[in-house]
């Protein structure tokens, strides 16, 4: 089976990428690229609050990976010239661990919760009224002498984020001031991520490069900046390090990534939907016997790119390839001219 990590077109964080997204993350609104809605609302939300010198409301961010949950997180915090502290839903186990956290925190200090989705229910119960009424409730002692006792906090922000805002409880999504929804980026804005990345690199990048890599980069920062890093070894081992366009779809070649950002996993579950089914209707475990992928990595990691170009279409009696994805592939549907 293939470590989807490995995947250079993969959205989620790989190893490696860490040291390049900490260097390539915007640190101001105005440096974010495209999101613009979500720029425009909140330029007017923080700019309220600071004008009233209060904390901000507490603010979720969902989106698919590599869309600039985190980035935003901390472009907020910036922005408001605030304290961030950063944790996650799984890095919070016991409740203890949670007080520990909020009763560290200080007026105005930003609290950056990712996966906030998982979450165990117990913290989540402990966040309500901190989240509603700045308020911890601590229960001394066991049995019939416990007894609650609520401490004062001050009043702070928290900022969630998740790629899977359906698993969150009402509750808990209640509870936020805001909600914002990144969605994936226009080509244009990708390539003008590649050419900010490139600016920070140092690389000269002229145009049709960039435009190729942005074609290849499924709509996401990560994997447009990944892609970039990519090209710019491959020119500099094999060339003389600037960027050509031959270098590049060679590079891309090597990389097994199409012009539309496919790689070879997401061409061979369309091969086997069309050239072993027919085209389909094919059931979801089918496909994943038929490339060797386990059933949840075919539907959560390469169908939702290939739904999203309209190559797929999941039906009621399975997965159905489109005329697009035939002619993506260069296939003839059988009985078609
Ligand atoms: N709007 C943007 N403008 C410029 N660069 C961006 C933007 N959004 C994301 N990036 C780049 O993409 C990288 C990945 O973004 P980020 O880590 O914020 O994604 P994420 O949504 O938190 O992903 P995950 O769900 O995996 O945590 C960042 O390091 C940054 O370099
Ligand atoms: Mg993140």
């Amino acid at each position: 089976m293939t470590d989807t990590n490995d995947r250079v077109i993969a959205p989620e964080e790989a190893a490696d990428d860490k040291t390049l997204d900490l260097t390539l993350r915007p640190k101001k609104l105005s440096e974010f690229v495209g999101q613009d809605n979500i720029k425009k609302n909140l330029r007017i939300f923080l700019g309220a609050a600071q004008g009233r010198n209060e904390a901000i409301e507490h603010v979720l961010l969902y989106g698919s990976p590599g869309l600039g949950k985190t980035t935003l997180a901390h472009v907020i915090a910036n922005e408001l010239n605030a304290n961030i502290r950063v944790t996650s839903g799984p890095a919070i186990e016991k409740s203890g661990d949670l007080a520990a956290i909020l009763t560290n925190l200080n007026a105005g200090d930003i609290l950056f919760i990712d996966e906030i989705h998982r979450l165990n229910k117990t913290i989540e119960e402990i966040l309500y009224p901190a989240m509603e009424d700045y308020a911890l409730d601590i229960i001394i002692g066991k049995g019939p002498s416990a007894r609650t006792l609520r401490l004062d906090l001050p009043r702070f922000t928290i900022i969630g984020a998740t790629t899977k805002i359906s698993l969150l409880s009402s509750p808990l999504r209640d509870r936020f001031g805001m909600t914002y929804h990144l969605d994936f980026y226009q080509n244009l804005d990708i390539k003008k991520i590649i050419e900010r990345s490139a600016r920070i690199l140092n690389i000269s990048l002229p145009a049709e490069p960039a435009e190729e890599i942005a074609k290849r980069s499924r709509r996401t920062p990560r994997v447009a900046n990944r892609l970039l890093k990519r090209v710019r070894d491959y020119c500099q081992v094999e060339g003389d390090g600037r960027l050509n366009l031959n270098h590049c779809l060679e590079a891309f070649n090597l990389l097994e990534v199409d012009e539309l950002g496919l790689d070879w996993i997401d061409r061979k579950i369309l091969e086997v939907i069309i050239d072993k089914f027919n085209g389909g209707p094919v059931g979801l475990s089918a496909i994943a016997a038929s490339t060797a992928e386990d059933i949840a990595t075919v539907e959560e990691v390469y169908e939702p790119y290939l739904m999203q170009l309209g190559f797929l279409d999941r039906t009621p009696r399975g997965r159905v390839a489109t005329d697009t994805a035939y002619k993506h592939l260069g296939r003839k549907k059988s009985g078609a001219e």
